[in-house]
């Protein structure tokens, strides 16, 4: 029995590499499991760089009806925002004052930013407390992340063992589930997909703005008799991961030949892409559209999220020796 569990910031709109390359298989690893599975939308990490309210809700609502649209079942996983469950600040206020300073110094979210200190503020510096305190409040077996997240499970699992050598056993220490990355995704000037590069790709939007978007991609100026080679074309990448594999084959073979030019290939994988998705768009429209209905899903997630987090606190509490003495019910 694995809990399987993890965090999606709500730093922005998902892309068709979040969608493929995170939800899906973490909902696959999910959906594999017998125990129900813990997805929350990080709120609290967004704040480390949003600071506009009404943005982050926009977010918080994109990335909860993308999930749900790609196939989370809320019914059976526990679906939240993770602000909704106060309890995990409790828990990376006693994780962090284990935590030396030179783990954080070191952790490269941080790093990165180093250059610039007066930039950096304490959110940031402190994010994998916090992080290790969403890991460790439902006490998570496997966390699928991007490789980009491997040091901070290490940072979760070190912080771990040291609370369970001083107070005793009490968390589980984390496995991450890295998705191996055959192939990264590229945007649609080749780079790979990514907000900060602007060039990502989105299958909810209307076919007409889908289609715009496609008709962008960059290729190369090879004439149209020409043969064309698949592995260097972003089309053809792109294709290669939305089309069914025969379809793939196909279109490969007429790259190689020559004669088909790359508007006819972007029309191609627009149908693709727009077949691929079509039901999850029309899911992801009709519940953006009902901020209601997307409230109550992460409400009742959290009721359910929230007895988990309590009953660790609870033990938590005790074993360091905060919060009110429960009495025990019976003189001893
Ligand atoms: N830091 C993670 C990311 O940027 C998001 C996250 C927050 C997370 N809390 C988590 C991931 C807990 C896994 C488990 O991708």
């Amino acid at each position: 029995m694995s809990r399987v569990l993890t965090g999606i910031q709500s730093s922005g709109k998902p892309h068709l590499g979040n969608i493929l390359g995170a939800i899906l298989p973490a909902i696959e690893l999910a959906d594999a499991q017998k125990e129900p599975a813990y997805f929350f939308i990080a709120d609290l990490h967004a704040l480390t760089t949003i600071r506009n309210k009404d943005l982050l809700r926009e977010y918080t609502y994109a990335v909860a009806a993308s999930w749900i649209a790609c196939g989370l079942d809320t019914e059976r996983h526990v679906f939240f925002r993770q602000s909704e469950v106060p309890e995990v600040c409790e828990l990376a206020w006693y994780l962090g004052c284990l935590t030396p300073y030179p783990m954080l110094a070191n952790a490269h979210s941080f790093k990165e930013k180093s250059s610039n200190l007066a930039e950096v503020s304490a959110g940031l510096f402190t994010y994998p407390i916090l992080m290790a305190a969403d890991i460790l409040l439902y006490q998570a077996d496997l966390v699928p992340v991007g490789k980009d997240q491997k040091q901070h499970l290490e940072i979760t699992r070190d912080i771990a063992s040291t609370f369970n050598r001083i107070y005793g056993e009490t968390f589980k220490l984390p496995e991450p589930v890295f998705k191996d990355e055959v192939m990264v995704l590229p945007g649609i000037d080749g780079r790979k997909m990514s907000k900060s590069y602007n060039n990502t790709i989105d299958p909810f939007v209307e076919p007409k703005a889908l289609e715009k978007c496609i008709r962008q991609i960059i290729t190369d100026s090879t004439p149209v008799e020409a043969p064309k080679d698949p592995e260097k074309c972003t089309v053809f990448k792109l294709y290669s991961v939305v089309a069914p594999p025969q379809a793939v084959e196909d279109l490969r073979q007429q790259y190689l030949r020559g004669g088909l030019g790359y508007g006819q290939a972007k029309q191609r994988l627009f149908e693709a892409l727009s077949e691929r998705f079509a039901p999850q768009r029309e899911r992801y429209q009709e519940l953006i559209s009902d901020k209601n209905r997307l409230e109550t899903i992460l409400r009742q997630g959290a009721e359910k999220a929230r007895s988990t987090a309590t009953a660790t606190l609870r033990i938590v509490r005790e074993r360091i020796g905060t919060g009110a003495l429960i009495p025990t019910p019976f003189p001893r």
